[in-house]
């Protein structure tokens, strides 16, 4: 059924009160077929768990939130197997249920808010592991010519916080289905330090991945603000990805500003050490504002409109490359 006028609050995790023209939910590809077929040629925005979102404006056109269910294991052989997942699935469900099948891979990714659906968009990512470690493939329905088309790891194209669907494929696909190999024997990954002062802290010497899960599930419910509480999108910013020679600059006036190499000549600053330390960290402009304990995450404390988190997000960038010569990259996607 296609809703009139609908205000979009409750769908996006910023908690920004703007209006659709149309909305309507999909459970099935028919579904999402025959909604298409009468509403060619109108604005269109496919919604998972809208936590990548920025709303600042009404949307005219249609919105379609997706609810593809279904986790099925599809091969296994001795070492590992392959799970395919619904779009519509949230995402902590699936970890949690790789988890319970002990398959593990995911685990370091625990409590991502958002859709499976969207896990490939930006390649998600925490605690040292990204979706393209252990992603398979995918299913997405081509809206143009209503077929649907599968792509492997090389054909989507992974980054950090980057795929072929944020650009070259911008707005051409409806994401159906994710496919990931997980491994039957557990390899945990513990090279993130947080993860490794956790488990030391709980006295784990040999973690299982829900040992990994629970840790990593401490560390961000310690850090990041819970949306239902807080409005927010997680990191506003990408960590920009420079040349060495901008660390060495900063590293004169701050020996001890955190740097993480990628390759020989470039590595990748924290925004928000760079965000903290320009003094935004807490700072609170009426209904909104830097979190307290997160500089790197933007928030809405109720009432707030789209446009102002935008406008704060410009002052920050311009105030960090006056200060740091570093121009941040929004990693929210801004509508
Ligand atoms: P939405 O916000 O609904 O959509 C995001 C974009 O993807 C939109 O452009 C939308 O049109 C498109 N899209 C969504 N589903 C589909 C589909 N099926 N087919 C085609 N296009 C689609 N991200 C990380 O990488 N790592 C983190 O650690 C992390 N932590 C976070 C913590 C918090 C508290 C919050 C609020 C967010 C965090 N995020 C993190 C960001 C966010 O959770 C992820 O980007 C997530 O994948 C977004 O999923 P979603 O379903 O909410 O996407
Ligand atoms: N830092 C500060 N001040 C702050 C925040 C961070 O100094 O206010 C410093 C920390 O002390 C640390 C460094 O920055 O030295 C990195 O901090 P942290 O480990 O918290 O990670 P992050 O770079 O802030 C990134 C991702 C998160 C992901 C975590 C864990 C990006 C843009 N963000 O944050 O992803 O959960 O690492 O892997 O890459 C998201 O994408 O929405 C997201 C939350």
């Amino acid at each position: 059924m296609i809703q009139t006028n609908f205000d979009l609050k409750p769908f996006n995790t910023f908690g920004i009160s703007v209006k659709a023209d149309r909305f309507a939910t999909f459970s099935s590809i028919e579904e999402l077929q025959t909604v298409l077929s009468e509403h060619q040629n109108e604005p269109l925005l496919i919604l998972g768990g809208g936590s990548n979102l920025l709303l600042t404006k009404d949307f005219h056109g249609l919105v379609l939130k997706n609810e593809l269910c279904g986790i099925r294991v599809i091969t296994e052989t001795e070492d590992d197997a392959i799970i395919e997942s619904g779009a519509g699935e949230t995402w902590h469900n699936f970890v949690m249920k790789c988890i319970e099948l002990n398959l593990s891979g995911l685990e370091n990714l625990s409590l991502i808010p958002g859709s499976v659906g969207a896990s490939p968009m930006q390649n998600i990512g925490a605690y040292g592991v990204e979706i393209k470690d252990c992603f398979e493939s995918l299913s997405a329905y081509h809206i143009e010519s209503g077929e649907i088309h599968t792509f492997n790891k090389e054909a989507c194209a992974f980054g950090y916080r980057e795929s072929v669907f944020k650009h070259h494929f911008k707005g051409q696909y409806v994401i159906c289905s994710v496919s990931f190999r997980l491994k039957k024997n557990a390899v945990v990954n513990t090279s993130y330090g947080a993860i490794s002062s956790e488990l030391e802290k709980l006295g784990i010497e040999q973690p299982s991945i829900r040992d990994v899960s629970n840790a990593v599930i401490a560390i961000r419910q310690s850090k990041l603000p819970d949306p239902k509480v807080i409005g927010n999108a997680g990191s506003f910013f990408k960590n920009p990805i420079v040349e060495n020679a901008v660390y060495d600059a900063i590293k004169l006036n701050y020996p001890e500003v955190p740097f993480y190499p990628v390759d020989e000549h470039h590595g990748k600053l924290a925004a928000g050490w760079l965000i903290e330390k320009a003094g935004w960290k807490g700072k609170k402009i009426d209904t909104y504002g830097v979190h307290t304990l997160q500089a790197l995450v933007l928030v809405n404390y109720g009432g707030s409109t789209g446009n102002q988190i935008y406008d704060l997000s410009s002052q920050i960038i311009l105030d960090i490359e006056s200060k740091f010569g570093v121009t941040l990259e929004r990693e929210v996607n801004i509508l």
